[in-house]
């Protein structure tokens, strides 16, 4: 048996208020006068006053991104091409401002600067060659625990599928909870959800162990006060939730619900937290009590999912997300173990997507 050498962020502040200290943390990458570094943006921030704390020097790039469609590996191809076309050198920093969607660009980017062809060459599992430029992750909503991951998660040609590397981790990241404090009540609530889910599927899988159980227990706990609770400090609790869920699936693994989630955001393009919820509430088999909390916490924040989303679609359309929705091997091997192959039949996973 040979077990996981997991890569861990190497620093991270914690605070109300700590974005503050983004310039200091830049200052000790600038070298000389001349070194730049790039802000990978998300474009709600533009004209708020985040963007005026933004720390740019006059010879920095601030690239502003749209995230109202998942990023891909175009994009990320794109922006690497903007960054290369302003500054011969490499920049000595990478910074992702935003949510799950930013933070992967900017790690992707940083990954991109450094190593050969485009993005989508690097989908998969420990392809990137290379160490990447030095990346920050900054997270302006919390709940998908992208800023502990080892992956940035790319719509390509062919698939969606995270670079995952070591390479992918991010140096540095800034927890400050003020930044998550705007975001509407449906994102909140959706994003959030990915942690509580990352939660559960991580503690009723078969790969748990002590290192994720302790993440996981904990980081769900916060999930409940914030989104059961109406605790004064939700949002550090909250952002503290995203870190730890992430960290628990980072040495665990997800389960049914996001390799339902998977086949829903590919074939019919939902986002990744309102995918999660939705597949969620179909899944009482799977996790009964996890279910029965999150109904709990969807009537006391007024949150009405699409129904019948699937009742009527073509055969070929509930073929196509079966057939991504079974290809997640690993996260069915962590619902059911060995020879999950028989339990996760066209049939049942038909049925299931029939009742979305
Ligand atoms: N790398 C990983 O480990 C990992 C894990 C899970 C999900 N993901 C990816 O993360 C993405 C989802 O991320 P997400 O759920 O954090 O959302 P997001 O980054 O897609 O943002 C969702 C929405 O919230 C807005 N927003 C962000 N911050 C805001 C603020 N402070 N105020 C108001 N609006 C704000 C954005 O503009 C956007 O409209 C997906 O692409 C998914 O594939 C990555
Ligand atoms: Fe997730």
């Amino acid at each position: 048996m040979s077990f996981k050498n997991f890569k861990v962020v190497e620093k991270l502040i914690f605070g109300r208020g700590s974005f503050n200290q983004l310039d200091e943390v830049l200052a000790a990458q600038r070298k000389s006068a001349d070194d730049f570094v790039v802000f990978v943006v998300d474009d709600v921030h533009r004209g708020k006053p985040l963007e005026g704390r933004i720390p740019l020097k006059a010879q920095d790039l601030l690239l502003w991104v749209n995230v109202d469609d998942e990023p891909t590996t175009e994009q990320v191809d794109g922006l690497t091409a903007e960054v290369q076309a302003f500054n011969g050198k490499l920049p000595v920093s990478v910074i992702g401002l935003g949510g799950g969607s930013t933070m992967d660009l900017a790690k992707a980017v940083s990954l991109m600067l450094t190593n050969p062809g485009g993005s989508a060459m690097y989908q998969g599992w420990d392809l990137i060659k290379n160490p990447a430029v030095h990346h920050v992750g900054i997270p302006t909503v919390s709940g998908t625990g992208a800023e502990a991951s080892r992956t940035a998660v790319l719509c390509g040609p062919e698939r969606k599928l995270g670079l995952n590397s070591d390479y992918t981790v991010f140096d540095q990241i800034i927890m400050d909870s003020e930044l998550i404090d705007g975001v509407p009540t449906d994102q909140w609530f959706y994003t959030g959800m990915d942690c509580y889910i990352h939660c559960v599927e991580s503690l009723e899988g078969t790969f748990l162990n002590e290192f994720a159980r302790a993440y996981a227990e904990k980081a769900m706990d916060l999930c409940r006060e914030v989104y059961l609770g109406d605790h004064p400090e939700k949002d550090d609790k909250l952002m503290m939730a995203s870190f730890m869920g992430g960290m628990s699936i980072a040495y665990s693994q997800v389960g049914a619900c996001h390799a339902v989630s998977y086949g829903l955001s590919y074939v019919l393009g939902y986002h990744h937290g309102i995918g999660n919820c939705i597949a969620f509430d179909v899944l009482d088999e799977f996790y009964p009590e996890g279910v029965a909390e999150f109904r709990q916490m969807l009537k006391k924040h007024n949150i009405t999912l699409p129904k019948n989303i699937c009742k009527d679609l073509p055969d070929d359309t509930i073929a196509a997300m079966v057939k991504v929705t079974k290809s997640m091997g690993p996260l069915w091997a962590n619902v059911y173990g060995e020879g999950w192959q028989e339990k996760v039949t066209d049939e049942m996973l038909t049925a299931l997507f029939r009742r979305i």
